[in-house]
């Protein structure tokens, strides 16, 4: 792939995060952010009317975005550094979208089912979840996914609630370099509560 990936962050990137779902005015939650291979694209994305909240436990992958974000003028990244707790400091049915891009497989089998119930806490009705489930068994498998198939972390995030919707695939961000990968959209389930 010719393309670097800070002509992607704001062009390919765009247009990516376009086709997932992504709409201007929206309040995004990019957890697990690093140093916003998607946050600066979602930013673009969303527009002066939206928000994105860059959320990481790295001090030093945020500081390498804050500097990103100031050169780009971009106004609506909001950067929070956490400890790596497993709640989302937001208010419940507050967020539109929740990206938790390249980072599930970091987190062991009970943070991650955290997570997700967290996620579902924070999204707005018809809220968003799309994940890039990155290092799974077809995909460099390392840490936490490395005996989890693809297929094996759809199915835990249904078995949280949501309700897959599609999947969408092309040359995206992957560490500081480009790869073919796949993004899954999930929306959260309104019928739980309905038994
Ligand atoms: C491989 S990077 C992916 C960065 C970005 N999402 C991307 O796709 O380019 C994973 C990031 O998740 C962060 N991370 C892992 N566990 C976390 C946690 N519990 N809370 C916050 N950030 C976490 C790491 O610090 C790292 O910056």
């Amino acid at each position: 792939m010719t393309e670097d990936v800070e002509t992607w962050e704001k062009e390919n990137g765009v247009k990516f995060l376009r086709k997932v779902g992504l709409r201007p005015g929206q309040i995004v939650l990019d957890f697990g952010c690093g140093v916003g291979h998607y946050t600066v694209p979602v930013a673009l994305t969303v527009g002066s009317k939206g928000t994105v909240y860059a959320v990481d436990k790295g001090q030093q992958a945020l500081n390498e975005l804050q500097q990103k974000a100031r050169a780009n003028n971009l106004k609506n990244v909001k950067i929070i550094k956490t400890s790596g707790q497993k709640t989302l400091d937001f208010e419940s049915e507050s967020i539109e979208v929740v990206l938790f891009y390249d980072v599930l497989h970091y987190l062991g089998k009970c943070d991650r089912k955290r997570l997700y119930q967290e996620a579902q806490r924070v999204l707005k009705q018809d809220g968003l979840l799309s994940v890039y489930p990155k290092h799974t068994l077809e995909d460099g498998p390392i840490q936490e996914f490395r005996r989890l198939s693809l297929s094996d972390v759809k199915q835990e995030i249904e078995g949280s609630n949501f309700v897959f919707e599609r999947k969408h695939c092309g040359a995206i961000s992957h560490d500081d370099g480009l790869n073919q990968g796949c993004v899954l959209n999930f929306r959260k389930n309104e019928d739980h509560n309905c038994i």
